[in-house]
């Protein structure tokens, strides 16, 4: 060893980690748009919560923006509406305006719109256990007129909410929550009303539960753990905070090896790494780069589920379409 030998860390690797079957999807529909059709292709909303990722699509000829009245009238260019889902205004508005719109919600968002317009049908009190202000949850409560959805935000919620009629009530969820928060709010409703209808347990996604479950293994066995994600990554965020839950001392989310603060790491002997759902491997390798150059590394991978989901391209761009 040299007189400045680098200290040793140990690096556990959380599996699955990083983009899911939806985000591969969403990315794949605007690359494809922008392939076929040329640029511009509108996007609303960042496609994924991800800065990387929509710089690098913002940089081949996508251009983004929150509503489609940003939109010009005239344009033939494609408008994408991002995975997190829309409100059934949105498709609405875009059809008026004769827009080409190509739908990039996650078929796993999909299936919860639709069974929220089963349970109205039935005439069933809906509440919808989210994030409120998060994309996914205003698209799903606007798939409903006005009123027809009661957001359930925490336990508290659950325990003081007031429905019409007790023996007439249902519940969907957004895709990315807290597995153990969610199972907590769910057995809180099913406790007060025991004839509500759902899901079997909920509708957090595949991606979402086994990145927690990843998270849930590593974060005991390690000094400090990092998310690759956005702050608005709702995914992303549930990680960490799982991590921090499990006793890990320092959990910290990043977009970026910039963003790291070195002196929060001083000390530690292993550290975990994982990335939300939307975040590319290229920023795991990126930050495992930066800290090779302070460490000596010994990486190892824990698992905690295979996974091999693989949804299909919108129709319309699929190469077998008219
Ligand atoms: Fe879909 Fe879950 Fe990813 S809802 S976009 S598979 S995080």
């Amino acid at each position: 060893a040299t007189m400045n030998a680098k200290p040793k860390l140990k690096i556990v690797l959380c599996s699955p980690r990083g983009f899911c079957a939806g985000v591969v999807r969403a990315i794949d529909t605007v690359e494809r748009a922008l392939t076929l059709y040329g640029a511009p292709v509108y996007v609303r909303h960042e496609i994924v919560h991800n800065r990387y990722v929509v710089d690098s699509l913002r940089a081949k000829g996508a251009i983004f923006v929150e509503e489609l009245a940003e939109i010009p009238d005239d344009t033939k260019a494609p408008v994408v509406f991002s995975a997190h889902g829309v409100p059934k205004s949105v498709p609405a508005d875009a059809q008026k305006r004769n827009f080409f719109s190509l739908d990039a919600t996650c078929p796993l968002v999909t299936k919860v719109h639709r069974e929220a317009a089963i349970h109205f049908k039935r005439g069933r009190e809906i509440l919808l256990i989210g994030h409120s202000h998060h994309p996914e949850v205003v698209g799903t409560v606007g798939q409903l007129p006005a009123g027809a959805v009661t957001l359930i935000e925490t336990a508290e919620d659950a325990a003081t909410f007031m429905p019409k009629n007790p023996e007439n009530l249902a519940f969907v969820t957004q895709t990315t929550l807290s597995i153990d928060d969610t199972a907590e709010i769910v057995a809180m409703l099913k406790q007060r009303f025991p004839n509500i209808s759902g899901p079997h347990k909920e509708d957090i996604c595949y991606a979402t539960t086994n990145r927690q479950l990843a998270v849930k293994k590593v974060a005991p066995v390690v000094d400090a753990l990092i998310v690759v994600g956005a702050p608005n990554s709702s995914n992303s965020q549930r990680l960490r905070e799982v991590a921090e839950r499990e006793g890990c001392r320092v959990s910290v989310l990043a977009q970026r090896a910039s963003d790291l603060d070195w002196n929060s790491f001083e000390g530690i002997k292993s550290l975990g790494i994982t990335a939300g759902a939307s975040a590319p491997e290229v920023i795991v390798e990126e930050i495992m780069g930066a800290f090779a150059a302070r460490y000596d590394l010994d990486v190892e991978t824990v698992s905690a589920a295979e996974e091999n989901e693989f949804f299909p391209l919108p129709r319309s761009l699929r190469p077998d379409a008219a």
